[in-house]
């Protein structure tokens, strides 16, 4: 029986030299690869196509390939991944190579491994054994977060170079370390292998509040007197309406402190939250830290909030372990900048189950990001149910394909879940941001209602990236019909005041849709436009706007955004902008002021963090995005040199992007989004006097390891 099965698995082990040699079905269909040649590792790599073209591989066998280096994020969040042969010849496994790899249930490291990088194995929460044959050094976290692990086998008498925080999050009651009999001893003393037969000392004493804390706050003093000791029998007394920010508060205290149960603890301490009516903002908090407790007190339950995400950062310390030992005494004036620090989601190219979609709120809200921007439909698809027209998400919220990736992507949002999304984000004092695009990105819509485009015309819906020819007709009023029905249901589901409507790329390059138009040569009669320069698409595209604005306005009380556009010129009053184009932010400000309007600051060579952080990062292949390093994006001035005026006038905030053409897995949205994030975060809340590149970059080290032991990817390439 045994033997038969073997021979299937043989059987259908698909032998090529490289991932060239396979058509793109091939790829999509693969579950069992063995490769002889020599990988390749930079650009379209043979690693690159297994991991992002075959979605379905389950055994990977790289013993008979001859390869040094596997990659870093080689097979990033592969979740079909179940069997890995590593090649003979390996020398170093990059960082994140296997990261959260969920089904690999067992590693053998061969002899000829030096190292294994950072973060290379952790998350792999499937994983129950590991055999090391060499003497590889572990990176940091390398295998951390392995909740079934089982066995580590390690073949050397002296133990491989390892750090603290290798095998971090590791059972020890139930993972059997074997080595070489007598180097137990060895093991036992040395930095990374101690883990295995006590606990870790807690090297993470007293926090050092000046290098605890991103975004910057205002102002932050140390006092004189006894430390707050972290040990203690916490109790949370919350003023009259601030019963969600207790709820938060015990959840903060839960997780940072993970003897808070035990009745041995040393001595009481009180977590106060009140309210100040006195703050100037109603973001604005003051913490303070006395050796019984530590009081918050918030302008509005917001500002609590964020005192207690700053709590967090103190009570996380050097992030060497979960919890610090002690916090000094001291007192933090904080408000932020701007009032609208955003993170936009994009689950149309790339479907974000609604889980993974929860998820990522409370972690950009210890950031004191308040605002998450949903980009809800566009011409690959209709991810949200509209009761009135049901065929929207039943014919165009499933398709094969992203670009070369032929992967089945399915999936939308139920206004039932869309409802709980925003009550469980307006605990994180989230607020929800809808956009539904228009007259451009709406293939999907057009697709289910070929009527909505100009000729009726019936088109496919989209599998690739770009910018389709096919748009809303503003001259049949079946689009402001069908726009109107839409809006009236997304009132009824997303409370806030804003509602997005895409504007960007519907004639920008110029396109020739609306051209020949019956209908849209009868609208531009009606309105007296003469021109045929292609500038009368922009007065098209103004008209619908327009309209929708109006709707949108008077009858929901909604403040509209877009997507600003050089040609736009004029901005209707009341609106917010996004100023967004590479290379255009300047003309895009200018008309926010001459319009006084409001922007938002979103410049794609800062905030566009769906681009590769670094020559050679995810995502490799692309249509051709700039790099937007980390420090790029730390250099963001949301005033643009603009002075005051337009500061207070007409900085809306700042948003950062994560488009998802190039994002195949829910883990990659965070690997995209962070690092970049926690510096637009500064950016968006920080006062400029407080910004450094520097004193950031130091503070930046204890979040990010904090962030690996929660198991939250991020590129580290910077
Ligand atoms: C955009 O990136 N098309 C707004
Ligand atoms: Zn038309």
């Amino acid at each position: 029986m045994t033997a038969t099965l073997l021979l299937t698995v043989q059987l259908s082990a698909q032998t090529i030299s490289s991932m060239n040699e396979l058509k793109p079905e091939q790829k999509a269909a693969a579950t069992d690869l063995r490769l002889t040649g020599k990988l390749s590792t930079t650009g379209n790599s043979d690693f690159r196509q297994m991991r992002d073209l075959c979605y379905q591989l389950h055994t990977a066998d790289l013993s008979g390939a001859d390869c040094e280096v596997i990659p870093n994020n080689a097979f990033h969040s592969r979740h079909a991944l179940e069997k890995v042969l590593l090649p003979d010849n390996v020398k170093s496994i990059g960082s994140q190579a296997f990261f959260a790899c969920t089904r690999l249930a067992q590693i053998t490291l061969p002899k000829s491994l030096t190292r294994v990088g950072d973060a290379a194995f952790s998350s792999c929460s499937a994983l129950k054994e590991i055999t090391i044959n060499g003497t590889p050094t572990l990176g940091e976290f390398a295998f951390a977060r392995l909740s079934a692990l089982r066995i580590v086998r390690v073949n050397s008498t002296t133990p491989p170079v390892a750090s603290p925080s290798t095998f971090d999050g590791l059972d020890r009651k139930r993972v059997k370390l074997i080595v070489p009999k007598g180097s137990e001893i060895k093991y036992r003393k040395a930095a990374g292998w101690s883990i295995f037969f006590s606990a870790p000392d807690n090297e993470n004493k007293l926090c050092n509040p000046q290098e605890a804390i991103v975004p910057i706050p205002v102002k932050i003093q140390t006092l004189e007197g006894t430390a707050l000791t972290t040990e203690r029998h916490w109790e949370v007394l919350a003023a009259e309406g601030l019963a969600n920010e207790c709820t938060q508060a015990e959840r903060v205290l839960r997780a940072r402190i993970p003897k808070l149960k035990n009745p041995k603890l040393a001595g009481h301490a009180t977590l106060t939250l009140g309210l100040d009516p006195s703050l100037q903002d109603d973001e604005a908090y003051v913490l303070e830290v006395s050796a019984k407790g530590v009081e918050i007190h918030g302008k509005t339950a917001a500002g609590v909030f964020y005192g207690l995400m700053t709590f967090d950062q103190l009570l996380r310390g050097d992030g060497s372990s979960t919890c610090c030992e002690a916090i000094p005494q001291l007192r933090i004036e904080d408000a932020p900048r701007t009032h609208i620090r955003e993170l936009m989601l994009d689950p149309c190219r790339t479907f974000i189950p609604f889980d993974e979609l929860k998820a990522f709120i409370p972690e950009m809200a210890r950031y004191k990001y308040n605002t998450v921007h949903l980009h809800l439909t566009d011409d690959q698809a209709w991810r949200i149910e509209i009761k009135k027209y049901p065929e929207l998400t039943e014919k165009a919220s499933a398709r094969v394909g992203m670009d070369d990736m032929l992967v089945p992507i399915s999936g939308y949002y139920t206004q039932e879940q869309m409802k709980e999304f925003v009550a469980y984000a307006a605990q994180y004092h989230v607020q929800v941001v809808p956009e539904i695009e228009m007259p451009g990105h709406e293939v999907a819509a057009i697709h289910v209602f070929p009527k909505l485009t100009c000729g009726a015309k019936q088109v496919p819906i989209r599998t690739t990236c770009g910018v389709s020819d096919n748009l809303l007709c503003p001259g049949s009023e079946f689009t402001y019909e069908f726009l109107g029905n839409v809006f009236r249901e997304l009132a009824d589901i997303f409370p806030s005041r804003y509602i997005h409507l895409g504007g960007d790329e519907a004639g920008n390059p110029a396109l020739g849709c609306w051209t020949n138009c019956d209908s849209c040569k009868a609208l531009k009669k009606r309105l007296g436009i003469t021109t045929t320069d292609r500038s009368e698409n922009w007065r098209l595209q103004q008209y619908l706007f327009d309209r929708m604005i109006d709707t949108l306005r008077t009858q929901y009380g909604k403040t509209p955004m877009f997507w600003y556009e050089t040609d736009f010129k004029k901005i209707q009053p009341g609106c917010v902008t996004f100023s967004w184009r590479h290379g255009l932010t300047k003309q895009a400000l200018q008309a926010a002021v001459a319009n006084n309007a409001k922007i938002m600051l979103c410049p794609g060579e800062h905030c566009y963090l769906d681009y590769p952080m670094a020559a050679g990062d995810m995502p490799e292949i692309n249509w051709g995005m700039p790099i937007i390093s980390l420090k790029k994006s730390y250099e963001l001035d949301p005033a643009w040199g603009m002075g005051e005026d337009f500061e207070k006038n007409n900085l809306f905030g700042v948003a950062g992007t994560l488009w998802s053409e190039c994002i195949n897995s829910p883990e990659r949205i965070y690997y995209q989004a962070y690092p970049r994030a926690l510096a637009l975060s500064e950016v968006g809340w920080s006062p400029a006097s407080k910004r450094s590149w520097d004193d950031f970059l130091k503070r930046l080290k204890p979040v990010l390891n904090d962030m690996q032991r929660r198991g939250i990817t991020f590129s580290k390439q910077f």
